[in-house]
């Protein structure tokens, strides 16, 4: 299927995502019928954008659509899905597509079962904290794509629309789970070990803004290492360089001046231990390191 044949479609949903998937589609010229968003205030900043949006009660316009996109809330989805097919909204439709990346679409949309809709997943593998920064990064980023043939053809043809190129990546039911799990600790997690290392900057006296610039400039040579070096390869630091003074020392001052985070760091440290390992980081040196790991005391440092 090229871009060119995509059917009239509505969106349901006007949060982050269906938003921003609106503006994009419209500004790339799909047959965009309009989105629907459960209240005033949704559809209000839908339409500031310059999109049709429905609010309150499904609007029989979806009826019209060929394509329907769910883009509600994961534990939504199934609930509105029944909806539409209880109020005769599917009548048109062959394609329906739902945005969760944890769940196939088989089981997401389980209540279209009995409608003779094809069912797919397109899932942005990106991390879209609101519909301004989606706005930019949806273009750019990759997007994967699930669910029976002709489902997946409508989905990749969106993603295409949107600037996705042959960033597709084609994922099957029984993988989706784990595909969603990696990106959740990519990035997810990634921001929750970020937030906990603003912190221990802020202890050390730093106002939050230097503090915010530092850190992106920190991540963003991480970021560079990564894709100029690939993994293992950047992975720097004490585990990398086989050094248990060193994690003794952070360690101990975790210990001291934010206990919450010595778990934590201990759980990282033991998952850089892999990584330098596979960089060719000696065993010895990571053995010493594990030993540290595995001691419930936090030895002195230089023990
Ligand atoms: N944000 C991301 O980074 C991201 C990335 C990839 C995929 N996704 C997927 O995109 C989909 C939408 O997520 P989002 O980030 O756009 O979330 P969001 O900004 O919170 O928007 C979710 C929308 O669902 C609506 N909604 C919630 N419960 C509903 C219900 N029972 N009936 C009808 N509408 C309901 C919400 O309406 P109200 O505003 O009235 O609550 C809101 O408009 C999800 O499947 C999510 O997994 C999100």
């Amino acid at each position: 299927m090229t871009a060119a044949d995509l059917a009239p479609l509505y969106i349901v949903g006007a949060g982050r995502l269906g938003t921003a998937l609106g503006v994009l589609l419209g500004r790339a010229g799909a047959p965009l019928l309009g989105l629907w968003s459960r209240t005033a205030q949704g559809a209000q900043r839908a339409e500031a954008l310059g999109l049709p949006c429905a609010h309150g009660a499904l609007p029989a316009e979806i009826g019209r659509a060929s394509t329907v996109i769910l883009a509600v809330h994961d534990e939504a989805v199934a609930v509105v899905a029944g909806a539409l097919l209880d109020g005769g909204l599917l009548r048109q439709a062959r394609t329906v597509l739902h945005c969760g990346g944890a769940r196939p679409a088989a089981e997401a949309l389980a209540p279209l079962a009995p409608a003779p809709c094809h069912l797919g997943t397109l899932h942005p593998l990106a991390a879209l904290a609101n519909h301004v920064q989606a706005l930019r990064q949806l273009p750019t980023g990759w997007f994967a794509v699930e669910g029976d043939a002709e489902a997946r053809a409508v989905a990749r043809a969106l993603a295409a629309r949107i600037g996705a190129g042959t960033r597709i990546i084609e994922l099957e039911a029984e993988t989706m789970t784990l595909y969603h799990t990696a990106a959740v600790i990519a990035s997810n997690h990634a921001v929750a070990l970020w937030h906990g290392a603003l912190r221990l900057f802020q202890q050390i006296g730093l106002g939050k803004e230097q503090t915010l610039a530092a850190l992106v400039a920190l991540l963003r040579s991480t970021v560079d290492n990564v894709e100029t070096l690939g993994l293992p390869d950047a992975l720097t630091g004490p585990v990398r360089r086989g050094d248990p003074a060193t994690v003794a020392r952070h360690l101990e001052a975790l210990q001291r001046h934010a206990p919450e985070l010595a778990p934590v760091y201990r759980a990282c440290t033991a998952a850089a231990l892999a990584t330098a390992r596979a960089a060719g980081t000696p065993d010895e040196a990571l053995s010493a390191i594990a030993a540290l790991l595995d001691r419930s005391d936090t030895p002195p440092a230089g023990e």
